[in-house]
């Protein structure tokens, strides 16, 4: 087989002399393949170019691609696989990083199955005898956890644990050779899920086998800031398609993780307030008024951000019809409350399914009314 390993590099010049190095010995050990290592190189201004062609001096397998400039993850694997498609006719195209986060001695396990008839090995990091770094902050394992169960969720792909293993093992022909590589859904590290999702649907026959995610040694993360939003609104195009993209704009997916922020603080306050200090219907006004407040502050500080109310007066007026807008359902709310507790009992249940239904109500209004009045587009 020949197998082409294609490593992305942004000032990795400290790693990637020595992952040429570490794999070389890896290659000399499996002289039943071809291996070739391809470097799409983001221009980096550390002088990463310079080790690889010294590199190339000395093993011939090292191939080095140039972009004009850092353009993401995604759009340097979609320009390395076309390249070597068209240059080096591989049977199997690999994605690894330069950093020896993946190690080199795994690159042999990865490719294996193969030959057992497989399309699509990822290097899993959430299957039996796989990990992430124990230093991780709970914050990246959180993300990296949930955001795969969320992945698996809504696209449906239940045999598959790790969709964003940047460590992966792909047959070219049937699969990658059919790919539209120039219309890929995310330029950043989120295209990872947009290309498992496609050599799913290829049919390609996929198998996990574990890795060992290590800590980065040299140099920095490339992660985008925006990783998180950019890979929900991939997950959520590939399942809904791409009108349901007009509205997972980032603006929307923010209010509604504010719209989740507002809900969480007023039914905790409200069931707080309810069993400690106040009668129902005046913990649904409370807690209603305080929610309000916070998602007041989120949206125009966060979600609206380039629709923010700019100058005082502009500020106080959006406040006031803020507040009015707002305090419509929260009142309708508080008395929905009074009336069932006074008709049903003052329960948890009884309070708590009238409050909710009083939720349901201002989540329509409100978002109707925000997006028509208060934040409306300037023309
Ligand atoms: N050419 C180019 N252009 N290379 C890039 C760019 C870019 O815009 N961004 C990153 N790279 C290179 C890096 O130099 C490195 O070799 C590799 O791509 C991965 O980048 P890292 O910055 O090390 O990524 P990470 O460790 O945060 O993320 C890894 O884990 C993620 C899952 O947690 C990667 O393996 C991701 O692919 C993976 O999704
Ligand atoms: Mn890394």
């Amino acid at each position: 087989m020949k197998i082409v390993i294609v490593i992305p590099t942004y000032n990795e010049a400290e790693n990637i002399g020595l992952m040429i190095e570490a794999l070389a010995q890896e290659f000399k050990q499996n002289p039943a393949n071809e291996f070739h290592v391809l470097v799409v190189e983001g221009n980096s201004p550390d002088g990463t170019a310079e080790v690889v062609k010294q590199k190339q001096s000395l093993y011939p397998f090292v191939h080095l691609l140039m972009e004009e400039k850092k353009a993401g993850l995604g759009a340097a694997y979609a320009f390395g696989f076309k390249y070597a498609m068209r240059n080096l006719s591989p049977d199997v195209l690999v994605e690894m990083d330069a950093d020896f986060q993946h190690d080199p001695k795994d690159v042999i396990r990865l490719v294996e199955p193969f030959s057992q008839g497989y399309d699509y090995v990822i290097g899993s990091r959430f299957t039996k005898g796989g990990g992430i770094p124990q230093d991780w902050s709970l914050y990246r394992k959180f993300l990296s956890v949930g955001g795969n169960i969320f992945s698996k969720m809504v696209l449906g792909i239940f045999s598959v644990n790790d969709f964003t293993s940047g460590f992966k093992a792909s047959r070219v022909q049937g699969f990658v050779d059919k790919l539209d590589l120039d219309n890929i859904l995310s330029g950043g590290f989120a295209y990872k899920i947009d290309l498992l999702f496609r050599m799913h649907k290829l049919g390609a026959k996929i198998k996990e086998v574990p890795i060992i995610f290590g800590l980065r040694d040299r140099g920095n993360s490339k992660m985008e800031n925006n990783n998180f939003m950019d890979s929900l609104r991939v997950v959520l195009t590939l399942r809904f398609g791409k009108k349901v993209t007009a509205l997972m704009s980032p603006n929307f997916l923010k209010f509604c993780i504010v719209g989740f922020t507002g809900l969480f603080v007023d039914t905790g306050l409200f069931n707080i307030l309810r069993v400690t200090l106040l009668s129902s219907n005046y913990a649904a006004l409370t807690s209603g008024t305080i929610a309000m407040i916070t998602t007041f502050l989120l949206n125009n500080y966060w979600s609206f951000k380039e629709r923010k109310l700019e100058g005082m007066t502009k500020k106080v007026i959006s406040w006031i019809l803020y507040v009015v807008v707002s305090f419509v359902p929260i009142l309708i709310r508080s008395k929905l409350v009074g009336i069932a507790t006074a008709s049903f009992g003052n329960t948890f249940i009884v309070s708590n399914v009238a409050f909710v239904i009083g939720v349901l109500f201002g989540l329509i209004w409100n978002f109707t009314m925000y997006s028509k009045i208060i934040w409306r587009k300037s023309k």
